[in-house]
């Protein structure tokens, strides 16, 4: 299959082409040109900002594509920027998130409004995301604007496959999410103040998504449908941080501490009462999706992550160790 992948350069997308790839696809990347890391997959790549691809819809026309991958749509401008600049016809599949259910609303502000796991038919957000204010690095878009059932919309209007993503780690993975506590570990802590840990997330690998993203594009009979893609097992916060520092092969002790005393990075610890965990079942049932064991991936993602640290950023450990004095000697 001939296929388009808007972004593709770093961490999900990377996974995408990887996977595209490794299936014979033939691909176009298509990006601003601002991420080009090396050791990236040899394919052709396209420089636009995604605003301007009518621009380039020559280009775009001559791959003859028979699919499109959109990991990089954050606006409902910037899809149907995109739908409007590619043939018609195509198979097309749409990376989104968790954050459109409602639950995801609930949890940050402290109530329990939905039953979990969270299914393809449970209850959506009605209000923006809670977490506007935030850009998500290396893109660029106005943050009111963001809202991904804005582009759930306008793909499926078209119909497209969305793809709802959970928290995502592995290789590559610019937003370290593990490093809460490897970012610990570099600095020598060895106790790391925690809550109950009890909260559970929806995680998933990136390899394993790009798979699950793969099959929905070659799968013809689900054009139109939406898809929870996540782990089935999701370990609680703090059975997950247990599982990082096993990976990382340090002794350190989690000291359980009051929420009150939680560093701000180690709030998600707490007492948390809406659950943000999804279910994939419709995946497992519609595409034959299955993945990874997560345990697995998690050592897979903290050994790449061990070996590339992020940048320098000298931090304050104050608050650790009010939290840790507060709970009393080792
Ligand atoms: N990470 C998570 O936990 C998580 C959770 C839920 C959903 N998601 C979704 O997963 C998707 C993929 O994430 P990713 O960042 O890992 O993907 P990626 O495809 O590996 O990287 C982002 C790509 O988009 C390109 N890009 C960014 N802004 C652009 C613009 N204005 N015009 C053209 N190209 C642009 C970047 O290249 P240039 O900079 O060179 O343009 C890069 O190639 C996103 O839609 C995100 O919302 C992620």
């Amino acid at each position: 299959m001939r296929t388009i992948v808007l972004g593709g350069t770093r961490f999900i997308g990377r996974a995408v082409v990887e996977e595209l790839l490794a299936a014979g696809h033939e691909v176009l990347v298509v990006h601003r040109g601002q991420h080009e890391p090396q050791g990236l997959p040899d394919v052709p790549h396209l420089h636009v900002h995604r605003r301007e691809l009518a621009s380039r819809s020559t280009e775009l026309r001559a791959f003859a594509a028979e699919g499109l991958i959109d990991l990089s749509a954050m606006t409902g401008g910037d899809a149907t920027t995109a739908l409007d600049a590619v043939p018609g016809g195509l198979s097309m599949v749409v990376a989104s998130s968790i954050d459109v259910y409602r639950a995801f609303s609930s949890l940050w502000a402290g109530t329990v409004t939905d039953a979990v796991p969270l299914t393809e038919e449970s209850p959506m957000r009605t209000g923006p995301p809670p977490d506007r204010a935030y850009v998500m690095e290396g893109y660029d878009y106005e943050p009111a604007e963001y809202e991904k059932l804005d582009v759930e919309a306008a793909y499926l209007d078209r119909g497209g496959v969305v793809c709802r993503l959970p928290m995502v780690y592995g290789p590559h993975d610019f937003k370290h999410r593990e490093d809460f506590v490897l970012g610990r570990l570099r600095a020598e802590r060895r106790r790391i103040p925690t809550g109950a840990g009890g909260l559970l997330w929806s995680r998933g690998h990136a390899a394993d998504l790009a798979h699950g993203m793969r099959l929905a594009l070659e799968h013809a009979g689900v054009r139109g449908e939406v898809f929870n893609l996540c782990e089935s097992q999701c370990a609680p916060l703090r059975l997950w941080m247990e599982w990082i520092l096993e990976a990382a092969g340090v002794e350190t002790e989690l000291v359980r501490v009051s929420d009150e005393l939680l560093p701000e990075d180690l709030e998600i610890t707490g007492n948390i009462a809406q659950h943000w965990m999804a279910s994939a079942e419709k995946a497992r049932e519609m595409l034959g999706w299955v993945h990874g064991d997560p345990k697995e991936r998690v050592r897979d993602s903290v050994r790449w992550h061990l070996a590339h640290a992020p940048p320098d950023d000298p931090r304050d450990f104050a608050a650790d160790e009010r939290a840790l004095d507060a709970a009393g000697p080792a």
